[in-house]
């Protein structure tokens, strides 16, 4: 099974993805996580890519649809993914629809994680990262109690570059720009799910999972239709 997640910066995408993966089963696959990695090691893809995320602009998309090849290759990638932060553009949603066209599999579903533009401020400005885990907190909203992988005592979080406040207005305007039709995309595909992404963590955490259900039993109809067909 394939997932996208949608949503603007600081909707909740990466959060979210990390409390679902493991019930899922899926490999969670986030492009901006990816560049940051690339980034950290000094890569000549890092080093092309820090310009635009720093600006709060979308990397190329020739680059970025190499670099997702390349991560869908990998062993743990074959069990399904959990799409976090890519496709951004159709272009690249298109180039994904091949991808997983050559490999026999499909995208079965995307989900939408919806937040006021105000709340989406108030996130982004007060996160923090820890740069041990890459796990993300908040001043306020999730401050740091310990390291979901016990490697640290919060010695190591961080601001983001691209959570400054400059940057993340080009973030918003890029995102209504460039990713919103991608939305479109999806709905006009039949496989768009939208979930309230404001409340407690824990709650739209149920939504996700419901919306997880939605898809996995359209997904089931279509396949016995498929097979019907055949
Ligand atoms: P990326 O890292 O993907 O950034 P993003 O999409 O801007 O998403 P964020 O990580 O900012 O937000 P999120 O939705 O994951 O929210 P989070 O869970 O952290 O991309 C960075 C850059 O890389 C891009 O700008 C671009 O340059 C490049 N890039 C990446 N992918 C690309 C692509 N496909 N094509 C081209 N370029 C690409 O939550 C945010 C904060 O809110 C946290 O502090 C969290 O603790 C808090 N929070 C979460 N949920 C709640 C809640 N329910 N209530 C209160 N607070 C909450
Ligand atoms: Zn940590």
């Amino acid at each position: 099974m394939n997932i996208v997640l949608l949503g603007a910066p600081g909707s909740g995408k990466g959060t979210q993805a990390a409390r679902l993966r493991d019930g899922l089963g899926l490999a969670h696959v986030a492009s901006g996580d990816l560049f940051r990695d690339h980034l950290g090691r000094g890569s000549e893809l890092g080093q092309l890519a820090r310009g635009y995320m720093d600006a709060g602009k979308l990397v190329p998309d020739d680059v970025t649809i190499g670099m997702i090849r390349e991560r869908l290759d990998q062993p743990d990638a074959a069990s399904g993914v959990l799409f976090d932060g890519f496709p951004r553009t159709v272009a690249q949603a298109t180039a994904l629809d091949a991808m997983l066209r050559e490999r026999g599999e499909r995208v079965e579903g995307a989900i939408l994680i919806d937040v006021d533009e105000e709340e989406l401020v108030s996130r982004l400005s007060g996160r923090l990262i820890c740069r041990e885990c890459g796990a993300s907190f908040h001043i306020r909203f999730a401050p740091f109690k310990a390291c979901p992988e016990g490697r640290c005592d919060g010695e190591f979080l961080y601001q983001r570059e691209d959570d400054r406040p400059e940057a993340v207005r080009v973030r918003l305007e890029t995102y209504r720009r460039q990713t919103e039709p991608v939305i479109g995309f999806y709905e006009d595909a039949g496989l768009l799910e939208r979930v309230d992404g404001q409340g407690d963590v824990v709650d739209v955490t149920e939504r996700m999972e419901a919306a997880v259900r939605a898809i996995v039993e359209r997904s089931d109809a279509g396949q016995g239709e498929r097979q019907k067909e055949r």
